[in-house]
């Protein structure tokens, strides 16, 4: 059993805001005291470049650099040389769209995703159409984003040779069934791509199980610091990509007749100096969260959302877009009022929500609006908190967000 009250004690902006009631998790996540601690450390401590330096210094942190991809490895059930570090999951998605046009896409290939994807697993899939001719389609999904398998089924058609789509949705919270959209992709020769964005903070996400191609997310949404994302890759489609970026600590040599050589491995994809406290402080948040374990913050976060919803459905001025998703952010409008003024009433009584399109800007063809509240839990909220945002959300109307203003 978790115990919520003693999690929230490694939060310093717990203490450091005790009214503040934070449902903005799915924008990014607090960080615990381990997570601060190893930033501060590298920077106090110590310093220096990785990969380049003969002195201890500099070998410390070689090994606690290459040793986080160990303890994402160890996450997601994949080997350490499957761990990328880019700078966010955008980064991720963005490697991962440009090497597929790049290496193995061709004109007319089809691209299968969704309505209800972030901009990071579409636009770059835009791009790709743009730069390599492969046209994008969208599965069919149900007024609260949930993929059909025979809808999907129906659409992977032989011209697909890549399936991307976001394990868990970020404004409706939908859960995809990636094991069997592998299984059915694989058995007709697609790619699948996970955005993992906002599964991979909240539930076991084991790569090897779900048989996923490529996955992407960020360690500022799972308790790491911001300027960290993760691409997991099969080991032998990583080593057929090319990369993104090329310059230092990636290439094994290079000739003024512009020849070169790649490194093997990881390297080829990080160019340059890397977020290297980043690094090592989201390794500290992937090991925070494994000691809880994920099974139990899913279930915690399951019970919390159930409950918030309960309340929540009992207020007639308010409007909810996915009540019957069991997961993920609770998505809603007070009647009448703009998804934004509405907002900043809840922060004039200390919630901290996100209003608007949330970067998924063809989902209002889904839910029929373009302009929501999203309020997202994460581990460290409480039954209590819900209460305070539930009783300021039944105090929502027109005069009273607009009220703020005057
Ligand atoms: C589902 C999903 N994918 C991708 C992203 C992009 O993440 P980042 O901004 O960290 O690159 C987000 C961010 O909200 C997201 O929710």
């Amino acid at each position: 059993m978790m115990d919520v009250q003693r999690i929230r004690k490694d939060f310093p902006m717990l203490k450091a805001h005790p009214e503040l009631v934070y449902f903005d998790n799915g924008a990014t996540t607090l960080k615990p005291q381990c997570v601060i601690d190893a930033v501060n450390d590298f920077y106090t401590a110590h310093t220096s470049n990785v990969h380049r330096g003969d002195y201890a210094i500099a070998s410390l942190n070689d090994r606690l650099y290459d040793g986080a991809r160990g303890s994402f490895a160890k996450l997601l059930n994949c080997s350490s040389q499957e761990i990328i570090f880019t700078h966010n999951a955008t980064a991720s998605l963005n490697q991962i769209a440009w090497g597929l046009g790049h290496d193995f896409l061709k004109p007319g290939d089809v691209i299968l995703t969704t309505e209800a994807e972030h901009a990071s697993n579409l636009l770059p899939w835009f791009r790709m159409k743009e730069e390599y001719g492969v046209e994008v389609r969208y599965v069919p999904l149900d007024n609260q984003a949930n993929l059909d398998l025979s809808e999907f089924a129906k659409a992977l058609t032989p011209e697909v040779r890549a399936v991307a789509v976001a394990m868990v949705t970020n404004v409706l919270g939908s859960i995809q069934p990636i094991k069997e959209i592998s299984r059915m992709a694989h058995a007709q020769g697609a790619l699948v791509i996970v955005d993992g964005a906002q599964a991979v903070p909240h539930m076991k996400v084991d790569v090897k199980d779900l048989d996923i191609d490529f996955l992407a997310f960020s360690a500022h949404k799972m308790c790491g610091p911001s300027g960290v994302g993760i691409l997991y890759g099969k080991k032998q489609l990583l080593d057929a990509m090319s990369p993104v970026f090329m310059g230092g600590d990636m290439n094994a040599r290079f000739q003024k007749e512009c020849t070169y050589e790649l490194k093997k491995g990881p390297s080829k994809f990080e160019a340059g100096t890397p977020n290297i406290e980043g690094v090592i402080a989201s390794a500290k948040a992937c090991e925070y969260l494994m000691e809880i374990g994920l099974d139990e913050i899913h279930a915690y976060e399951k019970e919390l959302r159930a409950y918030f919803l309960e309340q929540m459905q009992k207020l007639g001025n308010i409007e909810i877009y996915n009540p019957d998703n069991l997961y993920g952010p609770i998505d809603f409008n007070a009647k009448g009022v703009f998804s934004q003024d509405a907002a900043g009433y809840l922060a004039s009584r200390n919630i901290a929500v996100r209003s608007g399109n949330h970067c998924a800007k063809i989902l209002h063809e889904v839910i029929g609006t373009d302009s929501t509240i999203r309020a997202s839990l994460y581990f460290y909220n409480t039954k209590e908190e819900v209460d305070r945002c539930v009783s300021a959300c039944a105090d929502i109307s027109l005069e009273n967000a607009i009220g703020i203003f005057f």
